[in-house]
C-alpha cells in the first residue's frame, strides 16, 4: 500500500554502519567461527534484505532502525539454535541442493488422521520408511481456534502445538527422529491471517491500537464495497464476501477466507517482525520447510484481485533473506495456487532471479493430469505445460496429484483455444466428469463451491477420481441418486484400468521434475470418506471427503498378496525405487515437453547437466497407443533403454514405441 519513497537508502552504506556492532555481538553470542559465518551470511544477503524492506516499509518507518531491529531478532534466534540443528545447517550449506535429489519423496498427512498425535506419528515412521519417504508434510498443527478452524488454518497460537496433538516438546522429538532417519519436516505457516481468537486479535478487540493495526479494519462499507468490485470469493458457499462486521473492532475486518480468519495487515512492519520471529522459532524446533499458506493473498491493492501483488513477493524475499542468516538450512514452500503465468515468480523468477521460495506446488501439472485423464487426450496438457516457465535451477517444484484441498480447474481459455477447445465448456466438463455427472464417467468425486454459471471445483481422493471406487462398488449408494447409472460394469478389467490410471498419473508426478508428494492414503488406494459430514465442525465443507482417517487395517493388507492395497503400495514403491537412481529426475534439471504424433500421449524429456536424458511417456486412453521412435531420437535417445514402465519392458515394433492402455514408460539412453 506504500508507494515508492523519494529517498533510497543505500544498502551498502547501511551494512557498513551495521556491521561492526553485529560482528561484536555475533562473535560474543556464537563464538568466533559461527559468529563470523553469521556476519558472512548477512553480507551475502544484505541486498536481498534491504531492498524489499525499503520498498515495503520505508515510508512508514525508519529503515535503518528496522533493519537493525530485525537483524537483532535473527541473531537471537541463531544464538538459541540447538546444536543438532546447527549441524544440519552446516551440512546444508555445504550441500545446498540437498532437497533436489531424486531420492526425495514427499508424504503429506494430518498428524491426527495418520497417527492420532505427534507421538503417534513417531510410532508410524517405519511405515513411511518402507515407502521411501524423505520429506514429511504435516498439515497445520499449531493451536487452532475451538470449533470450526478450516482444517487447522485458523491459528490461535503460533507458539503452541494443538493440545490434541501434543506439545512443542513432542514436535521437537518428532523432528529429531525424522532427522535421524534423513527425513525433512515440513509444517504449515499460516501467515495471511490469524484466528479471531489469536492473542493479537483479542488485544485488538480490547482496544489496544498497536494490535488493532495488525489487521485490516474499515469503519464503514465505503472501502470494502470498492474492494469487493474486483475481489473474487474463495468460499462463496460457506463464507461469502471478503469482509466481516466485528463491532468490537469498530467496523469491517478483512476476512478473505472464513469469517473467523482475519487477514493480517502486511504493510505494518510490526506484523513482519512478529511473523519473522514465528518462523525462526519454528525452525529452532526442528522444522526444515515452512509451507507458506495462501501466500498470493498477503498484499491488498484497490482495483485488483488482491493476489500476486509485487509486495507479496517482496515480503517473502525479505523473510527468506533474514531467516537464512540464522538458519541456512530452512526452506520455504509456496502454496500459490494461481494462474500459470503467475506461478514461477514464487520461485524467484522475476526480471532477475530474486531468491524467494525454494519449492512451489506445481498446480498446473496437477490440473492438467486430471484434465488429460478425463478427456483421454494429452494435447491441452502438452500445450499448457510447454508454456510454463522453468523453475530456477536452485529451486524445485512439488509435484502432486491430490492434497487436502479441492481441485480448481485452472485451465486457461488461451490454452484451451490453442487445442481447439473452449475453456469454459472444458472446465464445466471436468467438474461434472469428476463428480460422476457426465455419462460414462468412472469417477465418483463431488462438486465443490459450484458457481451459478455452472463451473465448480472438485473434491475427492485420487483413487475415487481414477475409478477405483466405482470399480469396487458399482451399485449406487443412497447419496448417489443424481449420478449416472451406467457406470462401467465391475470386473477385474475395470479395476485394472482404474489402478493403471492411478499408477500412470503418479508416474508423471514422479518424473516431471521436483519433489513428488504423496497424499496420505493414495499409496493404498484409499477412497472418499463418505462419513465426512458427521463431524459438525466439518459440515458444509466437502473437502473432508478426501481427508479420511488412515485405515491401518488397509495398510496392513499391503503385505497380503492379491489385495488392492498390496498392489497399489507395490506400484508406488517401484516408482520411488526407479526414480532414486535417475540423476535426470533431480529437481533443478530441465523438463522439455515433446510433441508426439499421438494425441493421447503426454511425453517429456528430463535432462540434468550431468546425466543422460530421460524421456517419460504416459498414455491417457483406454486403448494401445504408440509414438514414432523419431520422437525419442530427436530427444537424444537413439537406442532406448527401459527404465520403468507399466509392463516392465519396452514394447517396440514397426519403428514405434507402444504404450499399454492407461500405461506409462520411462526410457533413457546408454
Ligand atoms: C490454503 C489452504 C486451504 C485453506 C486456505 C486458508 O489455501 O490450503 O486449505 O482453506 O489456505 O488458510
Amino acid at each position: 500500500m506504500s508507494s515508492q519513497p523519494e529517498r533510497r537508502l543505500d544498502a551498502a552504506t547501511l551494512l557498513t554502519r551495521l556491521l561492526p556492532e553485529v560482528r561484536t555481538r555475533a562473535r560474543g553470542l556464537l563464538g568466533d567461527l559461527e559468529g563470523e559465518a553469521f556476519v558472512a551470511r548477512l553480507e551475502q544477503v544484505h541486498f536481498d534484505v534491504v531492498e524489499p524492506l525499503e520498498r515495503l516499509f520505508a515510508e512508514r518507518t525508519d529503515l535503518e532502525a528496522l533493519v537493525r531491529d530485525l537483524v537483532g531478532v535473527v541473531l537471537d534466534a541463531a544464538a538459541d539454535r540447538p546444536l543438532p540443528l546447527r549441524v544440519l545447517d552446516r551440512r546444508r550449506e555445504v550441500d545446498p541442493g540437498w532437497f533436489q535429489r531424486s531420492r526425495m519423496v514427499g508424504y503429506a498427512c494430518y498428524a491426527d488422521r495418520f497417527g492420532g498425535t505427534l507421538a503417534g506419528v513417531r510410532e508410524r515412521l517405519d511405515y513411511l520408511a518402507e515407502l521411501g519417504v524423505t520429506y514429511l508434510h504435516l498439515m497445520p498443527l499449531l493451536a487452532p481456534r475451538e470449533g470450526p478452524n478450516d482444517g487447522g488454518y485458523a491459528v490461535a497460537d503460533y507458539g503452541a502445538v494443538d493440545p490434541r496433538l501434543g506439545t512443542m516438546a513432542d514436535l521437537e522429538e518428532l523432528a529429531a527422529d525424522l532427522h535421524r532417519r534423513g527425513v525433512a519436516l515440513c509444517v504449515d505457516l499460516v501467515l495471511n491471517h490469524t484466528a479471531r481468537e489469536h492473542e493479537w486479535a483479542r488485544r485488538a478487540m480490547a482496544g489496544d491500537p498497536a494490535y488493532h493495526a495488525f489487521y485490516l479494519v474499515f469503519p464503514d462499507r465505503t472501502l470494502p464495497d470498492q474492494y469487493e468490485r474486483t475481489l473474487p470469493e474463495v468460499f462463496p458457499d460457506i463464507a461469502p464476501g471478503n469482509f466481516t462486521h466485528v463491532p468490537e473492532m469498530g467496523g469491517w475486518v478483512w476476512t478473505t477466507f472464513n469469517d473467523y480468519q482475519w487477514d493480517l495487515d502486511h504493510s505494518n512492519p510490526a506484523v513482519f517482525r512478529a511473523l519473522l520471529a514465528t518462523m525462526l522459532a519454528l525452525a529452532n524446533r526442528g522444522v526444515d520447510v515452512l509451507r507458506l499458506d495462501a501466500v498470493p493473498f498477503l498484499w491488498k491493492r484497490l482495483g485488483t484481485d488482491c493476489q500476486n501483488q509485487p509486495e507479496a513477493h517482496l515480503l517473502v524475499q525479505a523473510f527468506r533473506a533474514l531467516t537464512r542468516i540464522a538458519v541456512p538450512g530452512l526452506l520455504f514452500k509456496a502454496e500459490a495456487i494461481v494462474a500459470p503465468e503467475m506461478l514461477v515468480q514464487y520461485l524467484g523468477a522475476h526480471d532477475r532471479y530474486r531468491p524467494e521460495c525454494d519449492l512451489a506446488y506445481n498446480n498446473q501439472l496437477m490440473v492438467l493430469l486430471w484434465s488429460s485423464l478425463a478427456a483421454r487426450d494429452a494435447r491441452l496438457a502438452a500445450t499448457a505445460l510447454a508454456r510454463l516457465r522453468p523453475a530456477p535451477a536452485s529451486t524445485g517444484w512439488v509435484t502432486y496429484l491430490r492434497c487436502h484441498d479441492d481441485i480448481g480447474w485452472a485451465v486457461s481459455d488461451v490454452d484451451a483455444a490453442a487445442v481447439g477447445a473452449e475453456g469454459f465448456a472444458h472446465r464445466v466438463f471436468l467438474a461434472r466428469f469428476y463428480a460422476g455427472l457426465f455419462p460414462g464417467s468412472f469417477s465418483r468425486g463431488a462438486l465443490f463451491q459450484e458457481t451459478p454459471w455452472g463451473e465448480a471445483r472438485t473434491a475427492g481422493m485420487a483413487a475415487t477420481l481414477c475409478g477405483i471406487e466405482a470399480a469396487l462398488d458399482p451399485g449406487d449408494s443412497a447419496d448417489d441418486v443424481d449420478r449416472v447409472d451406467d457406470v462401467d460394469r465391475v470386473d477385474g478389467a475395470e479395476l485394472d484400468a482404474a489402478v493403471r490410471r492411478l499408477e500412470t498419473l503418479y508416474s508423471v508426478v514422479f518424473s516431471f521434475g521436483g519433489i513428488p508428494l504423496l497424499w496420505m492414503g493414495d499409496e493404498l488406494a484409499l477412497r472418499d470418506d463418505r462419513d465426512w459430514a458427521r463431524d459438525p465442525a466439518h459440515a458444509g465443507d466437502n473437502r473432508w471427503l478426501h481427508r479420511p482417517a488412515m485405515d491401518w487395517a488397509a495398510a496392513d493388507r499391503r503385505h497380503s498378496p492379491g489385495t488392492l492395497e498390496a498392489r497399489v503400495f507395490a506400484l508406488i514403491r517401484e516408482l520411488v525405487e526407479a526414480r532414486r537412481s535417475q540423476l535426470a529426475l533431480r529437481a533443478g534439471g530441465e523438463t522439455q515437453v515433446l510433441v508426439p504424433d499421438d494425441p493421447h500421449v503426454l511425453a517429456y524429456r528430463r535432462r540434468h547437466e550431468r546425466s543422460a536424458p530421460l524421456v517419460a511417456l504416459a498414455n491417457f486412453s483406454d486403448g494401445w497407443q504408440s509414438v514414432d521412435l523419431g520422437l525419442l531420437a530427436g530427444a537424444g535417445i537413439a537406442d532406448p533403454q527401459h527404465v520403468h514402465s507399466t509392463r516392465g519392458r519396452l514394447d517396440l515394433g514397426q519403428g514405434r514405441l507402444h504404450l499399454a492402455p492407461w500405461g506409462f514408460s520411462w526410457l533413457t539412453s546408454r
